[in-house]
């Protein structure tokens, strides 16, 4: 099979890391995409895999970095949109602008100026894979403005799927429920917030990283299936 040329955005942690290591197993040229450079520098050489900086917010910074990873490894045939955060949390009434605004930017923003950018240049046969959220279709008091964002991801997702079809483009996304990475470690060193989230979930526990990754892997080659958002969250959208 071809090697291709796979970004992930966030690739220095978490669920990012994760699913760069996956595709080098698959034999992919994978390029560590992060703000936070000496992060993707040093998972870059732990894991094997290329590293770039950038800020998925900012355009400019976003533009540079897709023209510098496709002078330098060729046209990029899959890119993961990973990176998001939460920034707080709170109840809507109380919620700061300023987290708002800086969710929205990274969640959203960054997610639509990675797919302009990277969406532009890809050749047919080329894949993109959205990291949302089930809080986008379950709300949990105090994630309002975190489960907005990944609504729109899951939008931007359907929207972009049937606007790059006819060039052969497919454009999916995976729906985690609570994930267990360094965004979660708060709530998740705390054993009655642990016990709470776990009650939500019909298999009974927060998904492990390990748990995800495969179905960004399945969803990056699956050669017929676009604009879906799917769930990975051990059945908690059933309850
Ligand atoms: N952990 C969960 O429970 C969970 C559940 C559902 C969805 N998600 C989503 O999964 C994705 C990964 O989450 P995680 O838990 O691995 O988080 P994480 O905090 O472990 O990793 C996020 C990575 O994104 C990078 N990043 C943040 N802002 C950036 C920006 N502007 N530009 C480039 N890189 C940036 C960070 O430096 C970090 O390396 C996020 O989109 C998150 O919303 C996580």
């Amino acid at each position: 099979m071809k090697t291709r040329i796979v970004v992930v955005t966030g690739g220095a942690s978490g669920i990012g890391r994760g699913v760069a290591k996956a595709f080098l197993a698959e034999g992919d040229r994978v390029v560590v995409a992060d703000v936070d450079a000496r992060a993707a520098h040093d998972v870059g050489r732990e894991i094997g895999a290329e590293h770039v900086q950038l800020d998925i917010s900012d355009a400019a910074s976003v533009d540079a970095a897709v023209s510098l990873v496709t002078d330098r490894f060729g046209p990029i045939d899959v890119l993961v949109n990973n990176a998001g955060l939460a920034g707080g949390g709170g109840p809507l009434t109380e919620l700061d602008a300023d987290v708002f605004d800086r969710c929205v930017r990274t969640n959203f923003r960054g997610t639509f100026l990675m797919t302009r950018a990277a969406g532009a240049r890809m050749a047919a046969g080329g894949a993109i894979v959205n990291v949302s959220s089930i809080g986008a279709r379950q709300p949990t008091p105090g994630l309002g403005h975190y489960e907005a964002t990944k609504a729109a991801v899951d939008a931007l997702t359907r929207s972009a799927a049937l606007e790059l079809a006819p060039r052969g483009i497919r454009v999916n996304a995976v729906a985690p429920g609570p994930v267990l990475t360094p965004m979660t470690a708060g709530f998740a060193a705390d054993t009655a917030a642990r016990a709470a989230w776990e009650a939500r979930i019909p298999l009974g526990r927060i998904a492990a990283v390990e748990d995800v990754v495969p179905a960004v892997v399945f969803l990056a080659g699956a050669t017929h299936i676009t604009g879906v958002s799917l769930a990975v969250d051990g059945g908690q959208l059933l309850t």
